[in-house]
């Protein structure tokens, strides 16, 4: 058994979470060298790249792009910044941007406009000979950040002297996770889920093992549980930062879901008392959000889903209609501006966007693709083989499901 007592800490990501935060809905991008003023620590790029205007690395973006061709092929996901999301090839959610890299056989180049556990997970998918590349690479994922490798191979170590000859344990991680995370799901009958496919995976699971451990967003794997009927008293945290994560041995014997301690610093910002505003102010309002938000959100909203389903959902809503959108406000500024015969607006009033997705600015798009022009490939995102290996078993576990 590991004995750890040390302090949780807060990523610096979550902490740079109030960095953008406004009142209104103006998330305009400004120069690299404007929004660096805000104190935020992203990765240095030639001072040329930050102080060129929005407008010129546009035109610059598109000519470079247009010179690679066939050879370049952008994968952006939905909470990029418009300035960026608009020169992506090919667009989705977490899921459908794995499918995406999968497929691409062709390209000789793959910029992932998106965080760096997506760029890993694409890197896996893709042959050896193309190369990811994630144009800022402190473009993490806070969440991500709360399981670190070491922390979950010793809960694992503790899960398998303590479970292994009482029924076991299927380790199934988010995507939201690093590759060695992954690998360890891989290694360990293991699979990995996305918001599209929790529940897929979690019945998945429960066909192979008594019990699952669910890593690292403790929010979706709660509001699976229960789409399963799981109960609340069924269902444990673990915090790492406590030996055996601060349970009995027979706590985690009764428990049928182990879930990480980790959350969304975005979709945890919203509210029950957001979504019975939104409804004092028009009754007929829809609330749609997405399940990384709390139980308590998911359940007073009116449905919840993967970014592609609330796309969908509110896409195929009839005119006139009117929704509040628990979910990162660059989808749902988009979303609004998609459908201007609806009434769509971000839950929360303080706009804040996912801090590590608001890094890929547009001059490091800008720089990445000057780079492959002039045959130098900058921040490529290679996952060793001997991690790839496995965690490509826990993608292609999850890729089969659906
Ligand atoms: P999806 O892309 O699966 O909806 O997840 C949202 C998210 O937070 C991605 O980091
Ligand atoms: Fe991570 Fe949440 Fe941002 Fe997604 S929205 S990248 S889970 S912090």
């Amino acid at each position: 058994m590991v004995v750890k007592l040390r302090e949780p800490t807060i990523p610096i990501t979550e902490i740079e979470q109030s960095a953008f935060c406004r009142t209104d809905d103006e998330l305009k991008a400004k120069t690299l060298e404007e929004e660096f003023s805000a104190g935020v620590r992203w990765q240095k790029l030639p001072v040329s790249y930050m102080r060129t205007s929005p407008e010129v690395l546009d035109q610059r973006i598109f000519d470079a792009k247009k010179k690679l061709g066939s050879r370049l092929v952008i994968l952006g996901h939905h909470y990029q910044r418009d300035e960026v999301i608009k020169f992506a090839d090919l667009r989705g959610d977490s899921f459908k941007l794995s499918q995406h890299a999968a497929s691409q056989e062709d390209a000789e180049f793959i910029v992932f406009c998106g965080v760096h556990f997506m760029a890993e997970t694409a890197d896996v998918l893709s042959s050896p000979e193309q190369k990811v590349i994630l144009p800022n690479l402190t473009a993490g994922c806070s969440m991500s950040d709360m399981a670190a490798t070491d922390d979950v191979l010793d809960c694992w170590d503790d899960l398998q002297s303590t479970l292994a000859d009482d029924g076991g344990i299927v380790p199934i991680t988010y995507m939201n996770s690093t590759a060695s995370i992954k690998e360890l799901c891989g290694r360990n009958g293991g699979i990995v889920c996305t918001s599209t496919n929790a529940r897929a995976t979690f019945e998945w699971a429960f066909g192979q093992r008594q019990r699952v451990l669910f890593l690292p967003d403790q929010h979706l794997g709660r509001n699976t549980g229960l789409k399963l009927g799981i109960g609340l008293d069924e269902m444990i945290v673990w915090n790492p930062f406590k030996p055996l994560g601060g349970h009995t041995e027979e706590e985690l014997r009764n428990a049928r879901v182990i879930l990480w301690q980790g959350h969304c610093s975005v979709h945890t910002r919203f509210t029950v008392a957001q979504i019975e505003q939104a409804r004092a102010a028009n009754p007929a309002v829809n609330v749609v959000v997405h399940p990384e938000c709390t139980m308590e959100v998911v359940q007073a909203a009116d449905s919840n889903g993967s970014t592609e389903y609330i796309i969908r959902t509110v896409t195929e809503a009839p005119a006139g209609s009117a929704w509040a959108v628990g979910t990162e406000i660059s989808l749902v500024n988009r979303l609004a501006a998609e459908n201007p015969d609806k009434t769509v607006f971000c839950l929360d009033s303080v706009v804040c966007p996912c801090s590590t997705m608001y890094r890929i600015h547009p001059a490091y798009l800008s720089w990445v693709l000057d780079g492959l022009n002039e045959g130098v490939v900058v921040n490529r995102i290679t996952v060793p083989e001997e991690t790839a290996e496995y965690a490509r078993v826990a993608l292609d576990r999850m890729l089969s499901l659906a």
